[in-house]
């Protein structure tokens, strides 16, 4: 292999720019041209790209964001789109493509590899750590860093003003962010999708909260949770059933997703990004890279995307202890 692609897509992750930049130099390293596309597979269906050696990514360890932007591509999904990327790939003379993202880009590059002759390997990059195939994605640690730090800002003034506040996080379908950042938090409530424990028991925990002595209150909602209600709903009915609670909300959004990247995220970016072109080096394909019981490892797309990337429930136990 002589030419190495290199994008981002999806919803970004800090530390994809230590990602892009593990690339480019493993690349230089092995005397391998790199080039990066921009917005993801848009960036390879248009053809918009630039040429990368070691300097191009000098001082982007330590910046949250992507310097190749990244985006989620309606165009590649469908098989003309995916035949406009491969063909630009052959005309530009890329032979194989490191894919960072989450899910979503997964699936694409398995579809990409199944219909064309180009390698592919898949780097997790999501703050939502959904993907089977690795116990930690690019950014989940940053991101879980940026939400306690907001928290602990919230219990501040909720302390103060003797409030009960609804936090919502991120993270799609999986309650990865709010689980361990509620527990980082000291919660006294998580909600998260893959646990229902109901709205009554929701109300019973914030009486007992109220009987123990505590003024004040923090509930950590995952956006995908299964009460059936948005975070501003659970507010209204818990107002509506405690009213001597005052309650408030906020959303955390986007912020999640910026910052600089944790030291856990940078080197998990590097020994995972190192790898991907090594494998490519011997031949490998059609995998994801991923960091298992700390080992760096290759997962077939199939088994890296498996359904029921389990949580750790223990955790809501460690949580209804300590929120006593
Ligand atoms: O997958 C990352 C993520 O931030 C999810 O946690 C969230 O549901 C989604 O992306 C938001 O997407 P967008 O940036 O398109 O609003």
């Amino acid at each position: 292999i002589r030419t190495i692609g290199v994008m981002t897509s999806g919803g970004d992750a800090p530390g994809m720019n230590a990602a892009i930049r593990a690339v480019a130099r493993a690349c230089a390293y092995y005397n391998v041209k790199c080039i990066g596309f921009y917005r993801g597979y848009q960036g390879m269906i248009e053809g918009d790209y630039t040429v990368m050696n070691a300097r191009s990514v000098r001082n982007i360890i330590s910046r949250g964001g992507t310097i190749l932007k990244s985006a989620r591509s309606v165009d590649f999904k469908t098989p003309e789109g995916r035949k406009k990327a491969a063909d630009q790939l052959k005309e530009i003379g890329v032979e194989a493509m490191v894919l960072i993202g989450g899910d979503g880009t997964f699936r694409g590059g398995q579809i990409f590899s199944e219909e064309y002759d180009i390698p592919v390997i898949g780097v997790p990059g999501t703050i939502d750590n959904d993907i089977a195939g690795t116990n930690y994605t690019i950014g989940y640690d940053t991101a879980l860093n940026t939400v306690i730090s907001a928290i602990d800002k919230i219990r501040d003034t909720a302390s103060s003003h003797n409030r009960l506040f609804f936090v919502e996080v991120m993270g799609r379908d999986a309650g990865f962010i709010a689980l361990n950042s509620g527990v980082g938090a000291g919660a006294e409530e998580i909600l998260i999708p893959e646990e229902d424990l109901g709205l009554d028991r929701l109300l019973e925990s914030l009486k007992r909260s109220k009987r123990s002595g505590k003024s004040s209150s923090i509930v950590v909602v995952s956006e995908g949770d299964k009460t059936g209600k948005n975070v501003y709903e659970l507010a209204d009915y818990v107002t509506e059933n405690l009213p001597d609670y005052e309650v408030r909300v906020t959303v955390l959004g986007h912020m999640q997703r910026g910052g600089s990247p944790s030291c856990f995220d940078r080197t998990l970016a590097s020994r995972l990004c190192v790898k991907a072109v090594e494998l490519l080096l011997d031949g490998e394909k059609n995998v994801m890279v991923g960091i298992i019981n700390n080992e760096i490892t290759a997962t077939s797309f199939d088994d890296g995307l498996r359904e029921g990337h389990e949580i750790n429930k223990e955790l809501l136990r460690i949580s209804d202890i300590l929120s006593t």
